[in-house]
């Protein structure tokens, strides 16, 4: 599976909380469409603290404009506790959305959502490599206890997940291992499956080969169309991949032991 152990000289490990100081769990999310997995992430998940983002507007006392949650979430749970179905986790932020495709929507909700945002499009690099630096480099200065890849259509290179062992997850549109890929949705639609549905999964060197940590079975009906199943199947990873998220959040989420492939979550 090939996740090495250890942290790439350079890249901090996860942040632990200074005495009294209310611990976050920081996540990055790298996607290349519409987005529609991030705005998922944002709306169940994302609690940033209050943040005055425009105080220039009026130095005489007039409303500074003032984004963020406030550590007060959306949901019923208490401040700082993000929690559902039972799952207590930190309050947990977004701390950088990246994208490789200019224009892409996935950067317009993040920034809707007063989230830092990096367009890093492979293309404004030299080659492969330096692209990847770049990619490294702007996760790292952003400090995530994990990296999200929500519909980012590049695989990953191992620069990242030396620097992020086993804190790279992917959400998938099938039932991995079958049809891996980029064209899940319709390869399923035509082999004729009777069920398919959603995997979130850590990311190691293969494409859609990590070790499961979660799935979902979604049916597939008579005359479905890619169209059809795949809409069903994004109503399941909305709900998958934050609920994913948070058990990872709340640490529940244990990486295979060596020699294993096999996810324990609690
Ligand atoms: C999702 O179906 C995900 O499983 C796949 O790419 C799609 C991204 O959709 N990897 P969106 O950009 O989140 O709307």
């Amino acid at each position: 599976m090939g996740q090495p152990d250890g942290d790439t000289p350079g890249c901090a490990a996860p942040r632990e909380p200074a005495p009294g100081e209310e611990p976050v769990f920081r996540i990055a999310v790298l996607a290349s469409g519409s987005g529609s997995n991030l705005q998922a992430i944002i709306d169940r998940l994302h609690r940033p603290l209050f943040e005055v983002i425009d105080t220039d507007e009026d130095a005489t006392g007039g409303a500074a404009n003032v984004q963020g949650g406030g550590g007060a979430p959306r949901g019923d749970a208490p401040a700082g506790v993000a929690e559902a179905g039972g799952v207590h986790a930190p309050r947990i932020e977004i701390v950088l959305v990246i994208c490789d495709t200019a224009g892409a929507r996935a950067l317009e909700r993040a920034e809707r959502a007063g989230i830092r945002t990096a367009l890093i499009p492979v293309g404004d690099f030299k080659d492969r490599d330096e692209h990847d630096l770049a990619l490294v480099t702007r996760l790292c200065e952003a400090e995530p206890d994990l990296v999200v890849l929500a519909g980012y259509m590049r695989i990953v290179s191992s620069a990242v997940l030396k620097a992020f062992p086993w804190r790279v997850i992917n959400l998938h549109p099938a039932l991995l291992p079958m049809f891996p890929g980029t064209h899940s949705i319709s390869d399923a639609v035509r082999y004729g499956v009777k069920v398919t549905g959603v995997t979130v999964h850590f990311v190691d060197p293969g494409v859609d080969t990590g070790p499961v940590i979660a799935q979902e079975a979604v049916r597939v009906e008579d005359g479905d169309t890619p169209e059809t199943l795949a809409a069903r199947i994004h109503e399941v990873e909305h709900r998958l991949l934050p609920a994913t998220i948070r058990l990872i959040a709340a640490g529940r989420v244990k990486p295979p032991l060596p020699g294993s492939r096999v996810v324990q979550v609690d």
